[in-house]
């Protein structure tokens, strides 16, 4: 049963079961049950909702009570009548111990569903927050031993979803065995924020962008994610994948497919998908010679007790100490199409960079033709060139860059900031992506989940790249913890005309 409204939804007498599958290390990952029970202080979950944590570890229900009060945000400790709530929230959480791979185990979780349910009509979320190599394993039993008899089964899948072009389309091939596409939620939870979203507003429904947004305007667009930690503590997992899969072939990868799709015949999920799997086929697979790829090596300032410096990203005991993983690549990515034909899309991510947690798109505008101020720009006129910049995180934001007088006698120029920061003018905080992309799941809105023919048209861009990098055994280029990344960078965005490095560092 798909809810259409909130209304029907908190009036509707079906019982949603949420059942985290959980790989639990001490902690929970990733903060998914404390967006549980966010949204559920916010009345946003049905009111009759069970929430099951299934793991291998031996756990009892207060054990796992537990660890989620230990794992929820301040944002939640702020509320009225938080403790009230979070007893009730509590209530609603169980936990169930057994393999993933045990269908008995998961008969003995559907009986303690039915015993909550008791009889009544009931859907069925399964979270899968365990290592990919179990998923499929979970996805039978939970299919054969514990879907709803009488609503829907929904199961979330969260990247990666597996490792090149051929793995992947085997373990899509292996989850429909199961399930059919409509029942699987693949989540990158990126999609979820607020300024992601906003990119389809702002795309769609202003005059003044449209006539902008193709090759005719705009000159480069860059997608940057950057990270002042490294892979610590997820080594072992890190070195499987390395910076391109983790981040480039998926996050950067569905933002550029919603930057630079065609408009939709509507903003129902599947045409959203259908543009979005369009253009991601066709885009070029990757060239080699247009990729810069970096690892961090240490800070330079000791390690031990008594120094504060930060260690070499091979100085991690569960990565090999001769390991060719990048943890910084930057790309230049073009699409085969008549909208933007020659703009090099510069996808650039990184682990251990100075710069905090940013994740923005750039636009860079073409220059005024004959321009009357050009002598008042210098010598450098790429600096007056217009640019939108979208802040994804922190801080979301969008601003554009304008040439302005700088009031006063005499004709100085300065470059400024129409800016729409979204701290200042919304009180209310912005949802979490992770909450919002739940939320979706339960009401069965697909539209930022990816279907397997958009992920199939992601592997294709960057599989031949990456089968390259790894037969060659490219050595990526070292940088120091917490630098700026590697040199190469700056080549590569000078070989495209592309004017780099400001990020992070507007208003
Ligand atoms: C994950 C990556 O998908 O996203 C991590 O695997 C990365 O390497 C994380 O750190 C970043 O997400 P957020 O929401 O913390 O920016």
């Amino acid at each position: 049963m798909v809810f259409n409204s909130w209304k029907q939804r908190k009036q509707s007498l079906v019982l949603l079961s949420v059942l985290l599958l959980l790989e639990l290390q001490g902690t929970l990952p990733d903060g998914k049950s404390s967006q549980h029970s966010l949204l559920f202080c916010e009345d946003r979950l049905p009111q009759n909702v069970t929430i099951f944590g299934y793991a291998r570890s031996k756990m009892t229900n207060e054990e796992l009570r537990n660890m989620i009060i230990m794992n929820l945000t301040c944002k939640i400790d702020k509320r009225q009548n938080c403790n009230e709530k979070m007893d009730q929230f509590l209530k609603k959480c169980f936990c169930h111990s057994g393999q993933y791979s045990s269908e008995k185990h998961f008969m003995e979780l559907d009986e303690k569903l039915k015993e909550k349910e008791s009889g009544r009509s009931s859907n069925r979320l399964f979270y899968l927050a365990i290592p990919p190599s179990m998923f499929i394993d979970a996805v039978r039993c939970a299919k054969r031993s514990a879907s709803s008899g009488n609503g829907w089964t929904r199961v979330i899948v969260e990247k990666p979803f597996g490792h090149d072009i051929t793995s992947s389309r085997e373990m899509t091939g292996c989850l429909k065995q199961y399930l059919t596409e409509d029942q699987i939620f693949r989540i990158n939870h990126h999609m979820g924020e607020e300024l992601v979203e906003n990119l389809l507003v702002l795309r769609f429904s202003n005059l003044i962008f449209q006539p902008l947004w193709s090759r005719n305007y705009i000159r480069n667009v860059q997608f940057i994610f950057s990270e002042d930690f490294g892979a610590e503590k997820r080594g072992r997992y890190f070195d499987n994948y390395g910076i391109i899969r983790d981040i480039i072939q998926n996050h950067l990868l569905q933002i550029l497919a919603l930057f630079a799709m065609e408009t939709p015949v509507s903003l129902a999920a599947e045409d959203i998908r259908n543009e979005k799997a369009k253009v991601l086929r066709s885009i070029r697979p990757v060239q080699l010679e247009d990729v810069v790829v970096g690892q961090y090596k240490d800070d330079g300032h000791g390690q031990g007790i008594t120094s504060h410096g930060h260690p070499a990203y091979t100085d991690d005991p569960t990565v090999s100490t001769n390991s060719l993983t990048p943890t910084f690549a930057a790309a230049t990515l073009f699409i085969n199409n008549s909208r933007w034909d020659g703009v090099p899309f510069l996808m650039i991510a990184g682990k251990a960079l100075h710069s905090k947690r940013v994740m923005e798109i750039r636009v860079q505008f073409r220059h005024v033709p004959g321009n009357l101020y050009n002598r008042n720009f210098g010598t450098d006129l790429d600096k007056a060139t217009n640019e939108l910049v979208l802040r994804v995180q922190p801080d979301e934001a969008i601003y554009l860059k304008i040439n302005n007088k700088v009031p006063g006698l005499g004709m100085r120029l300065d470059l400024s900031h129409l800016n729409l920061l979204y701290k200042s003018m919304n009180e209310r905080e912005t949802p979490d992506a992770y909450g919002r992309l739940l939320l979706d799941a339960i009401e069965g809105e697909r539209r930022l989940f990816i279907r397997s023919d958009e992920l199939d048209a992601a592997w294709g861009v960057f599989s031949p790249l990456l089968k390259e990098l790894e037969e060659k055994k490219i050595v990526p280029e070292l940088y120091s913890y917490g630098s700026s990344g590697p040199a190469g960078v700056h080549y590569l965005a000078a070989k495209h005309s592309i004017r780099w490095g400001e990020f992070g560092d507007d208003p």
